[in-house]
């Protein structure tokens, strides 16, 4: 079924000029661009799309990292959208993810992992609204 997910390629991947073949590998693979931004995010609004990271011994790295410059916010649309995107990014941790899946190329650690992805339809739309309230 034709659906939606969002896409963070994350400061790291920016800063390595990396975006390019971070949107080729989602095009590629059938997914069309709906909208997409390059930003920079406060601190406050790390926390409001990481909410259910906040407070692990992990976030405050995690938001610095978020925080640290420009990122690139995605909107995409195809077949099985959030499973399809989430395949294509690899495991969380690039150590363990396939070879050929953007992480495994693109990131160098689990906090700094180059793409976020939605992990459901439910957190897809929820995160769509908070990052693009126009669409
Ligand atoms: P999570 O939602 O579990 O992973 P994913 O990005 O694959 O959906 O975690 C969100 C981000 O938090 C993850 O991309 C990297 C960071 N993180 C850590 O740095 N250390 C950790 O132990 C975990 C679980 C996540
Ligand atoms: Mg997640």
């Amino acid at each position: 079924m034709n659906a939606r997910t969002f896409v963070i390629i994350k400061p790291d991947a920016y800063a390595a000029g990396q975006v390019g073949n971070v949107l080729t590998r989602y095009e590629s693979a059938g997914m069309r661009i709906l909208a997409m931004d390059l930003r920079k995010i406060e601190p406050e609004f790390a926390d409001r799309h990481y909410s259910e990271h906040v407070g692990r011994d992990y976030y405050p790295g995690l938001r610095d990292f978020m925080t640290e410059g420009p990122l690139v916010a995605v909107v995409l649309e195809g077949e099985d959208a959030v499973g399809r995107v989430r395949a294509l990014n690899g495991a969380t941790d690039p150590a363990k993810a396939a070879a050929g899946t953007i992480r495994a190329d693109f990131a160098e650690s689990m906090g700094r992992n180059a793409v976020h992805a939605s992990d459901s339809q439910a957190s897809a739309e929820a995160e769509i609204d908070l990052w693009f309230p126009v669409l």
